[in-house]
């Protein structure tokens, strides 16, 4: 089979090594890519979001598959146009993207379907937003752009001020465009976050292991929100009752709603969680899967990923079983300094061929190759990967990787899985 992954990140660059160990898949192509997928995978330059040329990319090579990475492509309707054409292509119709491209959709889903999640108000106008903020007065609350913002179109604000200016920057300075017009202004969850991820034929779903991610680009969960800058997984706060508890409360209700709603959800559903006192409530969702639980998660999958794909198309998804190291894993973002604001780009990663152990792999993200060499092309550079026995070892693999891997301005966080340690039995 020939297989086309569309996407650049260290999500794809997973997608794509996990594919790449399917005897299904004999030659995968990816649009655009990274230097680390061009060790693996045949790089194809097209942007994500150029769904007409991908389109005539994936026929005139008649690619037999083709596997969605991140959200842009799917909001745009890259699966509608795909199908249209007769294409087998991986993810949610447009009309089911809309899960992660609207925010506001969501929280009024929710509130069809009786799905846990903060109270919230929605508002178009800046100044009814203004006054309804001057008039609060339970901080911190939390603004969030209703449209796709790449991470920057949520704040947590901690105080009245704080919420006012990002109100402003979002509304009235336009900062995040016309994902901004709109916001949702939400009650501040307290809890532990963490990430549970299913696939779906729509009709029937198998979940994934459990995930965290790590949003703020500081230690101890201090800063800016990020793209993410760390993962693992399995993530211990997720027990088997809280399963139990995610799946009858957020997931089946979701995909019953959103097929009542005939928006029947095809793909892997990302669903972003606070879990408070032993009860989930839902943060977000997203429509593929996440950046970097998804590396986190897929280097644990025992399960050949060709095959689960296939089977949401043959809608026989409960015929398959996925199965899971029972190892954990840890993957730690590494990433330019400044990252998620500016940042310099083109410095010569060192120490890539210095770390050969079984057990730990580097995701590339923003990478590029200039001649020999390996260049940093993004904010976010690496994924250091790796198994452990459990999520300690799992922290100081990969740890041990990151200390052979040099450039000029790297920066990564030192605390990745130490909030799951206290969890760990
Ligand atoms: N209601 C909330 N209470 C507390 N924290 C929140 C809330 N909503 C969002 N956050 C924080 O902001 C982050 C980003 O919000 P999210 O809705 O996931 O947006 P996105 O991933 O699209 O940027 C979350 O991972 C969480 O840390
Ligand atoms: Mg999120």
């Amino acid at each position: 089979m020939k297989v086309l992954v569309i996407g650049s990140g260290g999500r794809e660059h997973a997608l794509v090594w996990k594919l790449s160990q399917s005897p299904l898949v004999k030659e995968i192509f990816c649009a655009p890519g990274n230097a680390g997928i061009g060790a693996i995978a045949k790089l194809v330059p097209i942007a994500v979001d150029q769904i007409f040329s991908l389109l005539q990319f994936a026929q005139k090579e008649k690619i037999d598959w083709t596997v969605v990475g991140p959200e842009l492509p799917l909001s745009l309707g890259i699966v509608d146009q795909f199908q249209k054409e007769g294409l087998k292509i991986f993810g949610p119709s447009q009309k089911a993207a809309i899960v992660e491209s609207s925010k506001i959709f969501t929280k009024q889903f929710c509130k069809r379907h009786h799905i846990p999640t903060a109270d919230f108000e929605i508002f178009d106008s800046y100044e009814k937003a203004k006054t309804f903020l001057f008039h609060r007065e339970k901080f911190p609350v939390v603004i969030k752009a209703d449209g796709l913002a790449q991470g920057k179109g949520v704040v947590v604000a901690a105080t009245k001020k704080e919420s006012l200016d990002a109100l402003e920057d979002m509304m009235q300075n336009q900062k995040l465009g016309s994902a901004g017009r709109q916001v949702v202004i939400e009650d501040f969850l307290e809890g532990e976050e963490a990430t549970y991820m299913i696939v779906t034929d729509s009709q029937n779903y198998v979940a994934f292991d459990s995930s965290q991610d790590h949003k703020r680009i500081g230690d101890f969960d201090t800063g800016p929100n990020t793209g993410g800058m760390g993962a693992y997984s399995p993530a211990p706060i997720v027990d088997s009752l809280m399963r139990e508890k995610i799946h009858k409360k957020i997931i089946e209700p979701t995909l019953k709603g959103l097929a009542q709603e005939e928006r029947a959800y095809q793909g892997v559903l990302y669903a972003g969680l606070m879990i408070y006192q032993g009860e989930p409530s839902l943060i977000e969702f997203n429509c593929r899967f996440g950046d970097p639980e998804c590396q986190a998660l897929l280097f644990r999958l025992k399960t050949d990923l060709m095959e689960i794909i296939q089977s949401v198309d043959q809608k026989k998804i409960n015929q398959i079983k996925i199965n899971f190291d029972s190892k954990s894993s840890v993957c730690v973002v590494m990433a330019s300094f400044g990252y998620p604001g500016e940042y310099s780009t083109g410095h010569e990663i060192r120490g890539l061929n210095l770390v050969n152990s079984q057990d730990v792999f580097i995701f590339h993200a923003g990478t590029d190759k200039k001649g020999a060499q390996i260049v940093t092309h993004g904010g976010r550079v690496l994924g250091v990967t790796a198994l452990g026995e459990n999520l300690q070892m799992a922290i100081k693999k990969a740890y041990e990787g990151i200390s052979y891997i040099t450039w000029n301005n790297a920066y990564f966080r030192k605390d990745i899985g130490s909030k799951g340690l206290k969890d760990e039995s």
